[in-house]
């Protein structure tokens, strides 16, 4: 009996392998999940026990119902500063739905999508389910992860290019004229740009601006209630489409899961029109406290490299000669401390790992200082060894 080439092919989750390994040990750092530390707002908490208890759960329409729409649309103009018609809304299964939606309504077998390295890795798994063909783009540490879309390779079966701004696992964030740079490039190549926004609330200095204002003409937006709400686990997100799109991607996603949760939605209403925008600014700047804890560690020992703008990650570097896995490997055993391998993002991070600063202040500054410690062992005893 055979598996399917992409269940074969599509490397096990990095993240979800450290937990197994961290697992029934206690006492350990964990600095591995991009998981808000929260509980959902009440507003949403009410709102799904209300309907739970009132009304009837069950299927919706496959993009979800026409108030929930119109209220995204609403919040896209109020927060992002993008017009778009309710109707081209899509109600998904989370971020990773709106990314599935986007990715299957554009990319049949053997064509190409540019994606970044590092990048987060489950799209790629989209991407090999389709049998569609990842070509990747570099984000170098050393040019503050920016890429350089005048140097991507185009032509062919290039049809789309997928932007994460801003960045899982980097936490950086591309600003106006970087995303002209990437829409220059598709335009020239006639290309779909997939943008993941998931995180377009979570950031630290200017608001992220949205590809689907400098490219509206070829973007397919992909956001969530995730991490905004401390809403992992609800399951809800939504695709922002080109007009006239719905009724192809309503079959893509009719066909693997019908629609998104009905809880679910009641409460992403609740999320639009209920929660005050000082509850979710209180928990972008509790992520903000502890990104300059882990940097004010970073800097007492000479070892600041770069400041995450958004999301709620930080890459640091291993020590040279060791492997991302050796390092997480190391730090879990001799330090208790659980972090990503950055190989888990692409072969661009072998030399890093990821931490989350979802975690906390005070997990995230004692994790930060214990890294270091491994790391000056590490260049020690190699020092030593003449390495
Ligand atoms: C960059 C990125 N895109 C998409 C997602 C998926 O979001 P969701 O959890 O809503 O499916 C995540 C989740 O971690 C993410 O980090």
């Amino acid at each position: 009996m055979r598996l399917s080439p992409a269940a074969e092919a599509i490397p096990a989750s990095g993240i979800r392998a450290m937990a197994a390994l961290a697992e029934g040990k206690p006492g350990l750092v964990h600095l591995e999940f991009g998981e808000p530390g929260f509980f959902a707002p009440e507003a949403v908490r009410r709102a799904a026990a209300r309907a739970v208890m009132d009304e009837r759960i069950v299927y919706t329409p496959t993009e979800g119902p026409q108030d929930l729409q119109r209220e995204i649309a609403a919040k896209l103009k109020r927060v992002n500063g993008v017009m778009v018609d309710p109707e081209q809304v899509f109600v998904t299964h989370g971020g990773v739905g709106a990314l599935y939606a986007a990715l299957a309504s554009v990319l049949g077998p053997g064509d190409r999508i540019l994606m970044p390295d590092p990048g987060w890795p489950n799209v790629l798994g989209q991407v090999m389910t389709l049998g569609a063909e990842p070509v990747f783009y570099p984000l170098e540490a050393a040019q503050g992860f920016a890429p350089e879309p005048e140097e991507w390779p185009a032509g062919g079966r290039l049809r789309a290019v997928l932007v994460n701004n801003p960045s899982n696992p980097t936490g950086a964030l591309f600003g106006r004229e970087m995303l002209e740079r990437i829409a220059a490039f598709a335009r020239k190549h006639d290309l779909w740009v997939i943008s993941d926004e998931v995180y377009d609330e979570i950031y630290f200095g200017e608001r992220p601006v949205s590809m689907l204002e400098v490219y509206p003409e070829g973007t397919l937006g992909c956001f969530s209630f995730s991490k905004t709400y401390a809403m992992t686990g609800w399951r809800l997100g939504y695709a922002v489409l080109q007009p006239g799109m719905r009724e192809w991607t309503g079959k893509i996603v009719e066909s693997c899961y019908s629609s998104s949760s009905m809880v679910a939605q009641r409460a992403a209403m609740a999320a639009l029109t209920e929660v005050a925008p000082q509850e979710i600014r209180q928990m972008v700047d509790s992520y903000r406290t502890t990104r300059d804890a882990a940097l004010t560690v970073l800097e007492a020992a000479g070892r600041k490299r770069y400041v995450p703008e958004g999301a709620f990650y930080l890459m640091l570097p291993v020590p040279r000669g060791v492997s991302s896995e050796s390092f997480a490997r190391l730090l879990l055993e001799r330090k208790g401390v659980v972090v990503v391998p950055g190989s888990t993002f692409g072969r661009g991070a072998g030399g890093e790992v990821r931490i989350s600063l979802a975690a906390g202040e005070q997990a995230v500054a004692e994790g930060v200082a214990r890294i270091l410690e491994l790391t000056q062992e590490l260049e020690q005893g190699a020092a030593h060894l003449g390495l």
